[in-house]
């Protein structure tokens, strides 16, 4: 089990929110350290008041060297990225390779990369007529968006959908689908093999498949759903 998780956020923290209600029966893994590029960070506002470690990354994030000391300091074992927009130092994607996790508000490949962030995620989304979209989880490498994806789940685009609607509603499927993907690599239950593959127990289309008849089902109903992506071997 990876017992200590770091954090690194960007922005509000809803993702950060999520994880630290989803983990917070005290048993590991458990979260010891947020990080922000940003100081006003809501973020870090919400790490101080659960008496988490908070702390403003220098130069924006691109502080190798002070990364890698707070990670030590922190004997941090999983890292992750919630809403940050920062590129992370590949010192510290190479120290963590397997164990640095993402979330994107879009379903990869599609509608990711450099400069795809927040709200221009989905006005592409909606711009290129998709009619879905989703949430993806996935282990970072020194590409932006790029690394072995962990899960996925979808949402649908509607006719009449703004930006800040789709946004809503992916954002909502985000805060169901980080804490079980995080919790499902830190109980080693996915993982990156010696070459760098994904290795995970289960075939998850079937469960996916269902998204769509869940969509209007109860949060309880969707979280079991997202669970059985990741039932151990
Ligand atoms: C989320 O949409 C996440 O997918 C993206 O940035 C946003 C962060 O929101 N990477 P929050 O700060 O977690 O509320």
């Amino acid at each position: 089990m990876l017992k200590r998780i770091a954090v690194l956020a960007s922005g509000g923290g809803s993702n950060l929110a999520a994880l630290h209600d989803y983990l917070r029966d005290g048993a590991p893994p458990e979260i010891v350290l947020v990080a922000s590029d940003q100081p006003r960070a809501g973020a870090l506002e919400r790490a101080r008041s659960w008496d988490i470690a908070a702390v403003t990354l220098s130069d924006r994030g691109s502080d190798a060297s002070q990364i890698e000391r707070l990670l030590q300091e922190h004997a941090v074992e999983l890292i992750v990225l919630a809403g940050y927009l920062r590129h992370v130092p590949r010192s510290v994607v190479a120290a963590y390779r397997g164990r640095i996790i993402n979330i994107h508000p879009a379903l990869l490949p599609s509608f990711g990369g450099a400069g795809m962030y927040g709200r221009r995620v989905h006005a592409a989304v909606i711009e290129h007529g998709a009619r879905v979209s989703g949430a993806t989880v996935h282990f970072v490498d020194e590409e932006y968006d790029r690394g072995p994806i962990i899960a996925q789940w979808p949402v649908p685009v509607l006719y009449d959908d703004t930006p800040e609607a789709l946004a809503a509603r992916v954002l909502h499927v985000e805060h169901l689908l980080l804490p079980r993907a995080v919790h499902a690599v830190a109980r080693g239950s996915v993982h990156l093999d010696d070459e760098g593959r994904l290795v995970c127990p289960v075939s998850r289309e079937a469960s996916v498949a269902s998204a769509f008849t869940l969509h209007s089902e109860s949060d309880d109903t969707i979280a079991e759903a997202i669970d059985r992506l990741f039932l151990d071997a």
